[in-house]
């Protein structure tokens, strides 16, 4: 079936109709600082199963649940020190905590893929948090692109991808941080950092006092990280000095390119323009090449999206 794709401005008119589509069980996609997530109310199975639908994803990988602060994120998770620690520093912002489900907590199991535990986490964009305050429920969102495809950080290019899906898009300009949340998880007492993401792991260890654990040594992991992900059409090459034949190329600092990440080298003005510049490079068609990014600030997580924009396809 296809529907039209009502694109909203986020007036309180429009912020109206986006939580009255959510109510009545229909996606909305809409900004957070990381990228634009396509939102459902994590509440009502039939609902969030369309995000399965609308993106082709082919598994129950569990989402993450966004509120509107810390209160409304007690009332579904169990709630350590550690994550009181984090959640004051870095709410809201840029960082999922993945947390044990309280009894009664009210989600779709569809969310949390069956598991004991929800990621959840309050985002940054003013249009995030009127949305959340309008809607006034857990809205369930993964990054609003087709399964596989580069992640989305304006609303042209979630209706590039999702348009006749989905039942709207809120229109809230382009995401600052551009790069999807870090994503920490708990053994026991240890914190363990299940994905790299928009809040360096370097700033949540010194607000702990300790390293954190990588998800291969601990107990846990983050499901869904399949290696092939973020994917333009055209193959990619990493860690290049300069472009090859045919090759369109992706610069970083000193090393310029048809589009560059950031000329003086700055690691988060790289993560606020890598999806973007990675949309315009594959509408041109054909390779891309890239040029090193350093590992250190957001270079960990902007690495890891080009290795997985990069990895062999099924
Ligand atoms: O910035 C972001 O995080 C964006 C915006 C829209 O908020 N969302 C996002 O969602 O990136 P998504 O679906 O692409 O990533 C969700 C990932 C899953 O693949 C999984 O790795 C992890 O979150 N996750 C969610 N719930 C989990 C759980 N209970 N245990 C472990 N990992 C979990
Ligand atoms: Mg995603």
């Amino acid at each position: 079936m296809t529907l039209h794709t009502t694109r909203l401005v986020p007036t309180a008119a429009g912020l109206a109709d986006a939580a009255k589509l959510l109510q009545n069980g229909a996606l909305v996609a809409f900004p957070t600082e990381t990228v634009y997530g396509l939102g459902a109310d994590a509440r009502q199975g039939e609902a969030v199963a369309r995000i399965y639908t609308a993106k082709g994803r082919p598994t129950f990988n569990p989402l993450i649940v966004h509120v509107a602060d810390s209160t409304a994120a007690k009332t579904y998770v169990e709630w350590p020190a550690q994550a009181d620690t984090l959640a004051r520093l870095f709410w809201p912002g840029p960082l999922t905590l993945v947390l044990p489900l309280r009894a009664g907590h009210g989600l779709s199991p569809l969310v949390t893929a069956g598991l004991p535990t929800v990621g959840i986490r309050v985002p940054a964009h003013t249009v995030a948090h009127e949305l959340l305050r309008a809607f006034g429920g857990p809205v369930a969102a993964p990054s609003a692109n087709p399964s596989g495809r580069i992640s989305p950080t304006t609303a042209d290019h979630v209706v590039a991808g999702l348009k006749g899906r989905i039942a709207a898009v809120v229109d809230g300009g382009a995401c600052d941080v551009g790069l999807e949340s870090t994503i920490i998880g708990f053994d026991g007492p240890n914190a363990v950092l299940l994905r790299e993401g928009g809040l360096p792991s370097e700033q949540i260890e010194t607000a702990l006092g300790t390293p954190l654990l990588g998800a291969q040594a601990g107990a846990i992991t983050a499901p869904g990280q399949m290696s092939s992900h973020y994917a333009p059409k055209g193959a990619v090459r990493l860690n290049a000095i300069s472009a090859r034949r045919g090759e369109h190329f992706l610069g970083f600092g000193a090393i310029a390119g048809d589009l560059t990440l950031s000329a003086s080298g700055d690691t988060a003005e790289a993560a606020a323009n890598l999806f973007g510049h990675l949309h315009r490079l594959d509408a041109m068609g054909g390779p891309i090449a890239v040029a090193p990014i350093p590992m250190e600030g957001l270079g960990r997580a902007i690495n890891d999206r080009l290795a997985r924009a990069a990895a062999p396809r099924d």
